[in-house]
């Protein structure tokens, strides 16, 4: 009856799994904003420093990670997976459910798997300033930690909905020496332009990356870091997949489904990936991503080209898209409001090699709750929509009388998320419904490609 699987710190990958190589099909190309033709590594370099531009588009199936990388990772890796044994038992159901805690690093979630790596090619590369945007504040607070560990400079635009909501995150932030700025602000154009339309704006991702992409472009010693949708912000995040694979097989099981939650893509992908690798060598296991059903991108998005921002100022890329001016309602799970999703997610999702599902915030929290009474830890309310999946897959189990085993991912925990807990209780939340409508509207503007 094991219910920690450690494993120890030399065992933290020392490679990064990149699935590009394995993907049904080639990629699609990334689109130039302004001339509407494909990139090219050099209109990237006003924004991405050069090594990350690189991992962008590698063909290599494994990819080193720095020393310098996986010695500040150590601080917190390898992270422990968990049987949940007390869940099972709360559920009567005969399936065996694991999860990664990613919870456990500094910030508090998965996040600084990649902002540590992140600030690591910069510093290399010459940047002195960081300017980024931030959802829930998870992002923001693990590349302010990262800039702090390689000494640059962290501007972080965060969207206001969630400057307001949660206001530690925003002290963590300045405890680890960024500038945080709710967004939409004045400082930028695209900012100015949203303000003028409607002064209240609650932000949304889309608008932050504008006002963090325009601040980076227009400084040279500044470049633009995003937390997740790009290929190697999934890259980077593989370590958690990797790991969580050696320590099923320490606990001698293998997954029958793989479970994420679902903003832009990167916890997702990098519980997931190194599973879906099996799949080419005959193993037979689901993967299943979870995302809110007031911003239901990959169940009721259109796969096509768009912007990845409002402003129509980052790359266009072909993903799963609710538009990109389409405005999230304001549901808790702020890092879960973005309007598109990671390429490499949207390919798998389209060839069918991923399942999607849209869950209410009602039924998360209902499951998150469950959660925290008997596993003991308070997950973010994003990785409350993972633990919906995981139940719900928990409980088809036991109506079918069969055994499953389900590994899912614990992306975060919620210790700065107690507002949303206490809205919660007092049963302040809603159940939005699926903003058809407003969704109608965004997708009329999508950009001609090609
Ligand atoms: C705890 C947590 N989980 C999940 C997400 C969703 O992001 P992604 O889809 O990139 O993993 C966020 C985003 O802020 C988060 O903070």
């Amino acid at each position: 009856m094991q219910t920690k699987i450690l494993l120890p710190e030399d065992r933290i990958p020392k490679q990064w799994y990149n699935i590009i190589p394995d993907m049904p099909g080639p990629l699609a190309p990334v689109i130039h904003p302004g001339t509407m033709q494909p990139v090219s590594p050099d209109d990237l370099l006003p924004i991405f420093p050069m090594p990350l531009i690189e991992q962008e588009v590698s063909t290599q199936r494994w990819i080193d990670i720095p020393d310098e990388v996986r010695e500040i990772l150590r601080l917190w890796r390898p992270s422990p997976l968990f049987r949940a044994h007390r869940l099972e038992k709360a559920l009567g159901t005969p399936a065996k459910i694991y999860y990664k805690y990613e919870g456990v690093s500094p910030a508090g979630s998965h996040k600084p798997n990649s902002a540590v790596p992140q600030a690591y090619y910069n510093k290399i590369s010459g940047t002195k300033r960081i300017a980024t945007e931030t959802g829930a504040g998870q992002w923001g607070s693990s590349i302010s930690l990262a800039c702090q560990m390689f000494g640059l400079e962290c501007t972080v635009y965060m969207v206001k909905v969630s400057y307001d909501q949660k206001p530690y995150r925003k002290s963590m932030m300045q405890l680890w020496g960024a500038e945080v700025i709710p967004s939409p602000s004045n400082r930028t154009h695209a900012g100015r332009e949203i303000l003028s339309r409607d002064p209240q704006s609650n932000g949304s991702l889309g608008i932050a990356i504008s006002e963090a992409v325009e601040d980076a472009v227009s400084r040279e010693d500044t470049r633009y870091a995003l937390g997740s949708v790009l290929n190697h912000v999934c890259l980077h995040q593989t370590i958690i997949g990797l790991e969580a694979k050696e320590q099923m097989a320490m606990a001698g099981d293998y997954p029958d489904v793989v479970i994420g939650c679902h903003g832009g893509g990167s916890n997702f992908a990098g519980i997931s990936f190194p599973f879906i690798a099996d799949k080419a060598n005959g193993k037979n296991v689901r993967v299943l991503a979870l995302e809110p059903a007031s911003c239901p991108t990959l169940t009721c998005g259109v796969y096509a080209f768009d912007y990845g921002d409002t402003a129509k100022m980052a790359p266009v890329a072909k993903m799963y898209t609710l538009g990109h001016d389409f405005m999230p309602p304001g549901i808790h799970a702020g890092g879960l409001r973005y309007h598109g999703a990671s390429p490499l997610v949207s390919q798998l999702v389209n060839a069918g090699v991923v399942e999607a599902r849209a869950v209410h915030q009602l039924a998360c929290f209902e499951a998150a709750v469950l959660f925290s009474r008997s596993e003991g830890i308070i997950p973010a309310p994003e990785s409350s929509h993972a633990i919906r999946g995981a139940v719900d897959e928990a409980l088809k189990a036991k109506e079918e009388g069969k055994e499953r085993t389900i590994l899912f991912n614990l992306s975060g925990h919620g210790h700065v998320d107690m507002a949303a807990y206490d809205a919660y209780f007092a049963g302040e939340l809603q159940d939005y419904e699926y903003p058809e409508e407003s969704i109608k509207e965004s997708l009329a503007n999508l950009p001609k490609v090609g």
